[in-house]
């Protein structure tokens, strides 16, 4: 399917049902229960009963705030890259669907992983299908509303939603720890322009990395050079009143370009900006 369809299928009412085509899960159809990978998991509380062949999702179908499409496979192992997931990291899928991104995550990455998804019957299809990815044991999934569940343990957040939907979490994911990172298929947060764009053949995400808080002012002690500097933050991008050409975050690192052109690199925790030579206190 192409990108343009795609966002089109996601801009129709969530109860609009924009494509009759009745899909394969991305991963292989149940096999027989003799040989699951993991009977037990497939068997138990958290898998409830019922298998791939008494329901399989049909692209398009309503969703809660949005219709079910998968993100293509090429783009969830790119999405999955940019962010740099390793298997120190808890990846959150926010309305995971069939769960690939969650799953790829865990297989792919060695990640731990987790899915929030509103159809109950697209979690039990995710949770069958981790059992017989062998992950189920790092790879979880909730049935709830993505507006109403605690996600702040993420070091990776992931989604495909819709713009307004991206602009309603907007400021719950600035709120995370700096340095989360965000990873969304198709949509942008707005204003908050993404650090980087993910292109593959068919589609199209978009990458950001929570910043942390710069603005204020700073006593900065460059070598010998003291002077204080207002920043100005607009989401991970900086400005100053004067002591600076510009600046950024991406986390808890800050690059600041002086105006005679000299990058300055640094840390930034809680009040204090540490670099290699130089360093800044926030004094308000
Ligand atoms: C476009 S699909 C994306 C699926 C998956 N993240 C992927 O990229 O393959 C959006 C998913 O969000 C789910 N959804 C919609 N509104 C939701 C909500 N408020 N809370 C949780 N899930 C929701 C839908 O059921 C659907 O499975």
């Amino acid at each position: 399917m192409r990108p343009l369809l795609l966002a089109a299928l996601l801009t129709t009412a969530a109860t609009a049902v924009a494509a009759q085509t009745v899909i394969q899960a991305p991963f292989d159809p149940a096999p027989p229960p003799v040989s699951l990978p993991n009977l037990s998991l497939a068997q138990s509380p958290a898998a409830p009963p019922g298998g791939d062949e008494q329901y399989q999702p049909s692209v398009g179908q309503p969703g809660k705030d949005v219709i079910w499409v998968p993100t293509p496979d090429g783009l969830v192992t790119a999405m999955l890259t940019v962010a740099a997931v390793t298997k120190d990291d808890y990846v959150v899928d926010l309305g995971s669907g069939d769960g690939k991104i969650a799953i790829a995550a865990g297989k792919q990455f060695g990640a731990r992983a987790h899915g929030i998804e509103y159809n109950p019957d697209l979690v039990a299809l995710a949770r069958r299908a981790a059992a017989r990815a062998g992950v189920a044991n790092r790879v979880t999934f909730a049935q709830g509303d993505i507006f109403k569940s605690d996600f702040t343990r993420a070091t990776v957040v992931t989604l495909y939603l819709l713009p307004n939907l991206n602009l309603k979490l907007k400021p719950i994911l600035l709120a995370m720890k700096p340095g989360t990172r965000i990873v969304s298929h198709a949509f942008n947060m707005g204003e908050w322009q993404p650090d980087r764009t993910i292109r593959t053949d068919d589609a199209t995400g978009y990458y950001w990395v929570v910043p942390a808080k710069a603005e204020g002012r700073w006593a900065f002690e460059i070598g010998g050079d003291r002077f204080t500097a207002r920043l100005s933050q607009q989401y991970q991008m900086l400005t100053s009143d004067g002591a600076f050409r510009d600046g950024k975050m991406t986390g808890t690192a800050i690059t600041l370009t002086r105006t005679d052109g000299r990058i300055l690199e640094g840390q930034l925790t809680g009040d204090t900006i540490t670099g290699g030579g130089w360093q800044a206190k926030r004094v308000n």
